[in-house]
């Protein structure tokens, strides 16, 4: 699939940051195409074709040492408009000869006041009465600009936060637009893309849906394609969107880890079946899952096991479809960009995602990934113009490990009922009270303590339930999620009442970091 074809583009050079993505996301909210690329991808042919403008992001280097990462020369002279952002500005700077330090001891980090100096097509209607609130994260300062560059805005401890040579149609920004803190972040952006690199809004999701299908159609010709599903909205996308393109040769299977949500499992499989007529089977696979994961409490091990069975179970089932050719999954972009590294160095990781998707290469499938270009509000878009039904486009993402991550040590049939049971009373009462669209992840997880209470006359010692829900964008950052006391009231209440086996309700207020999201 090659979505550069005929389109006009803005491409993002990622040298690191954590918000790169968000940077490509902007751009696509304005219905322009952009890509985000690595260093390695610079050296390919031809990979500036239709391309309207570069971005160059944020990243952990510095300029100042003697090796960084750094673009070729030569795409200053490509004439074609350039922003650099944070690391970006400081490598312009470098590149083309002016001045960056390191203040070892002062760093600027979060809101500062940024104040107008001049005029620039860059900035049009970004100020407010000549003042803007901005989001900072450096340590490198700008303190020489290169020639023909001039300042358009500062803030007291930067004298060069936004500069430009108008001739040469390069620009620098030391704060970061493309993030939320930023006040009208996005008018940057719209004024970089349509103003300065005139492109055009060519990025429209409704003719994406149809090059997929038609696409699709002619890579599988008359062959068979399998599908796991998961009843989450990338996997429903994908299903969709293969049936649309080559009907009953689509097979879809739902491996039942006994890991879900109570009823999800039934509730999508009766979905796809009865409303979109998919080829769908169901795997009851729960007392394996049980048997393996018994007395198990390392996350990590877990997410190991779950993964390893999924694969085992799916392609046992995949084997009784005669003449299956294709494996059909949900990727999505930013499975790929995390998946590879930006410069070259490696990041720690934290936790091995395991993504039900995830599967091996040795089943001899060729793989079908038609969501792989598209970011998750891009994949709801095209689920809702599939007719995708609401409870499972707007669904929170649930993790391919499932309740197993939510049940803190070690995992046992009865504990998941509980956990099943509490979550159940979280989720209805936040739909109930229009706060589930509000919030970006929400669940219940069961701790692995028992406390003393009191019900009536009687004591108690039973677990733990703790409630998360948080605010994110993507995931990468989260906050939790401000509830009115009276709703934290009655949560407490419905669950201690309606749950057998918990008698005590937490709710977490980490926000992420430090916390992560799941609590394994
Ligand atoms: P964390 O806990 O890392 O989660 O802040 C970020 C997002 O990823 C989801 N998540 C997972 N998804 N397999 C998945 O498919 C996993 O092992 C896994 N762990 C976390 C999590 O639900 C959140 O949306």
């Amino acid at each position: 699939m090659n979505l550069s074809l005929n389109k006009d583009k803005i491409v993002i050079i990622d040298f690191g940051s954590q918000v790169t993505k968000l940077i490509a996301r902007r751009i696509r909210e304005y219905s322009v195409l952009s890509e985000i690329l690595t260093l390695k991808d610079l050296k390919k042919k031809n990979i500036f074709y239709n391309v309207k403008g570069i971005i160059l992001s944020g990243g952990p280097s510095t300029v100042t040492k003697n090796s960084f990462p750094k673009i070729p020369n030569e795409i200053f002279n490509l004439n074609i408009p350039i922003l650099g952002i944070c690391y970006g500005f400081q490598l312009i700077t470098k590149q083309l000869k002016g001045k960056v330090r390191a203040n070892i001891k002062k760093r600027e980090f979060g809101r500062a006041t940024l104040i107008k100096k001049k005029n620039s097509l860059l900035t049009k209607n970004f100020f407010n009465n000549n003042k803007s609130i901005v989001w900072m994260s450096h340590q490198d300062s700008v303190y020489k600009l290169p020639v023909g560059f001039s300042t358009i805005a500062s803030t007291p401890e930067s004298p060069m936060t936004i500069v430009e040579n108008n001739k040469r149609k390069i620009y620098g920004i030391q704060f970061h637009p493309e993030v939320t803190h930023t006040q009208n972040g996005d008018i940057i952006f719209k004024n970089f893309i349509f103003n300065i690199c005139k492109a055009k809004k060519k990025w429209k999701l409704e003719l994406e849906k149809r090059r997929i299908i038609k696409e699709i159609k002619q890579k599988v010709q008359k062959d068979k394609v399998i599908c796991a599903l998961s009843g989450g909205v990338d996997s429903s996308v994908v299903a969709l969107l293969v049936q649309k393109a080559i009907g009953k040769n689509l097979k879809c299977i739902m491996v039942d880890t006994g890991l879900m949500r109570k009823n999800e499992f039934t509730t999508s499989f009766r979905i796809f079946r009865n409303k979109y007529k998919l080829n769908v089977k169901i795997i009851n696979s729960s007392k394996q899952y049980f048997k393996k994961l018994k007395n198990i409490t390392d996350p990590e091990k877990k997410r190991k096991i779950i993964g390893n069975l999924f694969i085992k179970l799916f392609e046992k089932e995949a084997k009784l479809f005669k003449n299956v050719k294709f494996l059909a999954q949900g990727t999505l972009y930013p499975d790929i960009i995390e998946s590879r590294s930006a410069t070259g160095s490696k990041t720690s990781k934290i936790k091995s995602h395991h993504n039900v998707g995830g599967l091996p290469k040795k089943m001899n499938l060729k793989l079908i990934e038609p969501l792989k270009e598209f970011f998750k509000d891009e994949v709801r878009q095209l689920g809702n113009s599939l007719g995708l039904v609401k409870t499972i486009l707007k669904k929170h993402p649930f993790p391919g490990p499932g309740l197993a991550i939510r049940i803190v040590g070690n995992i046992t049939p009865e504990k998941v009922k509980i956990l099943q049971e509490a979550d159940y009373i979280f989720i209805q009462e936040l739909i109930k009270n229009n706060l589930y669209d509000k919030i970006w992840q929400a669940y219940a997880a069961l701790l692995p303590v028992k406390t003393v209470g009191v019900m009536g006359d009687s004591r108690t010692y039973e677990y733990i339930c703790l409630i998360r829900a948080v605010v994110s964008e993507d995931g990468m950052t989260a906050d939790y999620f401000n509830f009115p006391k009276i709703f934290l009231d009655k949560i407490s209440n419905k669950i201690i009442n309606g749950v057998k086996g918990i008698n005590r309700v937490v709710y977490d207020i980490t926000s992420k970091p430090p916390s992560t999201i799941e609590l394994e």
